[in-house]
């Protein structure tokens, strides 16, 4: 992604530190961060500095071979694994990210084991910027057919939360094909849903949209259904924190009844994903995702900039009762289709398990 005519990815290495971008400053403000221990990798993906289940699963990697670095031992690398492991649980790509560096690292002499987690940490990286290309040529071809049958006028495509290049290392998920129609001509408009409570669509989303120059337009979360029943909705495109092996999809709070609404109006509902989302150990995702329940106080307050200052503001009388869960789970029945890296498919046990086994 191309910010101020500078090529970024979401995070990357500069001598001995990862450098990220905050998040928590978006889109108000645009700094990056310097990682340098496990506990600021940990911190990060704790309190949202970095989000979204790829771009989680990268940084943990790194945080790895950070803890590595100061402790290589076995006892070093199972307390940085819990420490990272217990920092978000709902997006499975962290335990995915954790788990395969210590495999690879393990077997390894003490003294090559930081490194070789660097280089391993690297190539999830490299590895997710090229599955969230190819992503993007997957979902190009299901926009290209709605834009041929609309003849010129716009592809609307509604989005909840940010499954971006913010969301990733590059390209983004559900973005990924947007993108990639957007570079090919192809007149697309997106819906952004705000994504209370903390404004990832309004925040973020918009913000990476615009850097890129596509048309879109913020809408309030509630907004969805209406907009679908006026046929102003052509297809939907979400990410997944998690994807079980009968297609059930996690994500973002709200993710659900953009689904119901989808259904409800024929209009497509596509979940855009890496195969490291899915997690082949759970079938039924109501039962056995785990969902992260968040502070009640970002229901509470919103922030906000307010001349040079990014603020935050109380929503509720003080003292209000709230409640946080960060994510639901859209039963396979209501997903139309999935978009991998390794092609697109419909959300059944036989096509997931098919992915299992190599390409
Ligand atoms: O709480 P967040 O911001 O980490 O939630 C992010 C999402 O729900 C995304 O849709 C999901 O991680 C997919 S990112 C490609």
């Amino acid at each position: 992604m191309k910010v101020n005519g500078r090529h970024y990815r979401t995070i990357w290495t500069e001598d001995d530190a990862v450098v990220i971008l905050d998040q928590t400053l978006f889109p108000h403000r645009f700094e990056t961060r310097r990682l340098t221990t496990a506990e600021d990798a940990a911190e990060a993906i704790r309190v949202m500095r970095v989000r979204g289940a790829p771009l989680i699963g990268a940084t943990a990697a790194y945080g790895l071979a950070l803890a590595l670095r100061a402790d290589p031992s076995d006892m070093g690398l199972l307390a940085a694994r819990e420490m990272l492991a217990a920092t978000r649980p709902t997006a499975i790509n962290l335990v995915w990210a954790l788990d395969r560096v210590i495999a690879r690292i393990s077997p390894l002499p003490l003294a090559r084991r930081a490194s070789a987690a660097w280089d391993e940490a690297g190539r999830i990286c490299d590895e997710d910027v090229a599955i969230n290309a190819t992503i993007g040529d997957h979902g190009l071809g299901l926009i290209r057919a709605v834009a041929a049958r609309k003849r010129g006028a716009p592809v609307n495509i509604l989005t909840h939360c940010n499954a971006g290049w913010l969301a990733t290392v590059d390209w983004g998920t559900a973005t990924a094909p947007i993108y990639k129609a957007h570079d090919a001509g192809i007149p697309v408009h997106v819906w952004v849903d705000e994504t209370r409570p903390r404004n990832q669509g309004a925040f973020l989303t918009a913000w990476e949209l615009g850097q890129h120059g596509v048309p879109h337009t913020v809408i309030v979360d509630n907004a969805g259904g209406h907009l679908m029943q006026r046929g102003q909705v052509d297809m939907v495109i979400v990410g997944t924190d998690r994807t079980t092996a009968q297609g059930d999809v996690c994500n973002k709070i709200g993710t659900y009844l953009k689904a119901l609404a989808a259904a409800d109006n024929g209009v497509p509902f596509y979940v855009a994903l890496p195969t490291p989302t899915i997690d082949h150990s759970v079938r039924d995702g109501l039962a056995e995702i785990p969902i992260e329940e968040r502070s009640p106080d970002e229901v509470r307050r919103i922030a906000g900039r307010a001349g040079d200052d990014v603020i935050e503001i109380e929503l509720t009388p003080p003292g209000t009762p709230a409640a946080n869960p960060a994510f639901d789970v859209t039963p396979a029945r209501l997903v139309s289709a999935l978009i991998t890296e390794r092609g697109i498919m419909a959300p059944t046990a036989e096509a997931i398990a098919a992915l299992r086994m190599a390409p």
